[in-house]
């Protein structure tokens, strides 16, 4: 594992603690109580999703320490235009590919628009059948006070949960679009509310999408469950990206507070018009390539 980017950045001679998730030395899965651990520390750790066994490889290999089969699957993996179409049977196949392509990393498996608003009973069934048939660590649903019920039935029966507040992109024909959330007081005092509501019914931490960066500030220094910012500013506890638009595999723009690290659309095309232009060519297969 590199550490390029965070040498570069702060000289630090000082050896990495061997429990940091993402850089310490401990090759056992990730568990809800290291996160907890993360944040007494002071830690912030970097999360991905992933919605393949190869992919999920690739980020376990490179030591990141959560990895979410998001409903974002919907766009970025099976063509939808949103995730509201995205089902229990997709997450659930998705989820068991991620978890058997992973060793290390802590998976968490989304529950898909429909699965948990019918009630906390809803809720449980579905999010056993990730945990029971995916093999997933834990879950994520979407929501504030609206889901306090359903993720408290789900940690009192052995279940984590991430929740995730804000904009809640499986809302997306309520709002209209995916305006960012919490702005003007009324609204910053929601957001805090739905912050405490979801601490309160037991989740072990909160996923904090396209709010103001003061405000995710003052929700991560309220709460003692890590924040998972997504367009929140740099004070949260964690960040997370969809790995499409980390590594430059979306089609066309970006949401602004995306970095992106590399970009694999460009190369990937390179790669099959170069194999392309080979056959068309007769240099592929060469000899080398060739049984005799
Ligand atoms: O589905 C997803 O990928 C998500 C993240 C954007 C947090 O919910």
């Amino acid at each position: 594992m590199t550490h390029a980017s965070k040498a570069a950045n702060q000289p630090d001679s000082s050896p990495a603690n061997p429990k940091a998730l993402y850089g310490g030395t401990s090759s056992r899965r990730v568990t809800v109580r290291d996160i907890a651990a993360a944040k007494g520390r002071g830690e912030k750790w970097p999360m991905l999703t992933a919605y393949d066994a190869m992919t999920a490889s690739v980020f376990d290999e490179s030591g990141i320490p959560v990895l979410l089969v998001g409903d974002s699957m919907g766009n970025c993996h099976l063509g939808y235009e949103s995730t509201v179409p995205v089902t229990m049977d997709e997450i659930a196949l998705l989820s068991a590919a991620v978890v058997r392509g992973t060793k290390r990393a802590l998976i968490v498996g989304d529950l898909p628009f429909g699965s948990y608003q019918e009630g906390a009973v809803q809720a449980l069934r579905n999010a056993t059948r990730l945990v029971k048939e995916a093999g997933v660590g834990a879950v994520k649903l979407e929501g504030g006070e609206r889901s306090a019920d359903q993720i408290d039935l789900l940690v009192r029966s052995g279940i984590p949960v991430m929740a995730h507040i804000g904009l809640t992109p499986q809302s997306v024909n309520a709002y209209g679009g995916y305006p960012v959330q919490g702005r003007g007081e009324e609204a910053a005092q929601q957001l805090l509310r739905d912050a405490k509501a979801v601490q309160d019914a037991g989740a072990f931490s909160v996923v904090l999408e396209l709010v103001p960066a003061e405000l995710a500030a003052e929700v991560t220094r309220t709460l003692h469950i890590p924040t998972v910012g997504i367009g929140a500013g740099q004070e949260c506890d964690a960040q997370v990206l969809v790995w499409t638009d980390m590594a430059g595999m979306t089609a066309g723009r970006v949401p602004r507070f995306v970095k992106q690290y590399a970009q694999l659309r460009e190369v990937l095309g390179d790669a099959a018009k170069s194999f392309a232009d080979d056959v068309v060519g007769g240099l592929y297969p060469a000899e080398e390539h060739a049984f005799h």
